[in-house]
């Protein structure tokens, strides 16, 4: 059986596809207010504004393409079994040929109804409009999960995160629970690193190597390590 990596990503590992991160300096979160556009409260207040912010995001997912920090991570499956853990909302990971990819806070290309939330359905295009509707005849929203809402997936990812003989975390500030929390769940004695251009603090973390790089330089760099030993 092939070891197993969980790799932990955020925001970061997009982010020389072309797709901006939150909490950077000219971050999402420095042009929206994460009220107004990221919570069931901002919903309710503007559905037209929300929805333009998704469309918006989702335009420019279409644009880009998996850099060589995604493709170094569907290099590794060579050798290890691979389990991608990721807090983003872009379909990078897929397109570069990850097989096992488990999205915390949703998918762009995903619409799910309002009022029956297993009815998800495929976005084809980039738009999702006022007027959308499910088959039952409910507004779709886009399927993301937004702050203040349960993270469906969190078990599953607890578990996955359980069995890892190896961990990384690439790309996130680990800011935002329960998402940052998985690390929690890892065994303390396995092999652990980290990549990220910041320093990024998460106490506690025995067996950790730090590679303070950006993902396309530092995962390359940290493949070729894990396929050589
Ligand atoms: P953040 O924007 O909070 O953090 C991005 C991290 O990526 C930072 O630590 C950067 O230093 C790092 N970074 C920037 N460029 C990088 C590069 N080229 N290579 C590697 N790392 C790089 O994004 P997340 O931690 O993903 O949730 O944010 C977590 C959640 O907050 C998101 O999923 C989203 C957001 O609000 C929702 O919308 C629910």
């Amino acid at each position: 059986m092939k070891p197993k990596i969980v790799v932990f990503t955020g925001a970061g590992i997009s982010a020389e596809s072309g797709i901006k991160t939150f909490r950077d300096s000219d971050g999402l979160w420095e042009e929206y207010h994460i009220m107004e556009v990221a919570t069931p409260q901002g919903w309710e207040k503007n559905r037209e504004l929300v929805l333009d912010f998704y469309n918006k995001r989702r335009k420019q997912v279409l644009e880009t393409k998996p850099n060589k920090g995604h493709l170094a991570l569907v290099k590794l499956e060579k050798k290890y079994d691979v389990h991608i853990i990721t807090q983003n909302i872009d379909d990078l990971h897929e397109r570069a040929g990850s097989k096992k990819v488990l999205h915390l806070h949703g998918e762009i290309f995903k619409s799910r109804s309002t009022t029956n939330p297993s009815l998800i359905y495929p976005i084809k295009g980039a738009e999702l409009n006022l007027g959308d509707k499910c088959e039952r005849g409910s507004q779709l929203r886009p399927h993301i999960v937004w702050f203040g809402e349960q993270v469906p997936e969190m078990e599953k990812a607890y578990d996955i995160a359980a069995q890892a003989d190896i961990f990384m975390v690439i790309g996130t500030s680990m800011v935002v629970y329960p998402a940052a929390g998985l690390i929690d769940y890892v065994k303390p004695n396995i092999p652990k690193y980290l990549i990220d251009p910041s320093d990024v603090k998460i106490g506690g973390v025995s067996n950790l190597t730090v590679i303070k790089e950006k993902a396309g330089v530092g995962l390359p760099m940290l493949l070729e390590l894990l396929m050589n030993s």
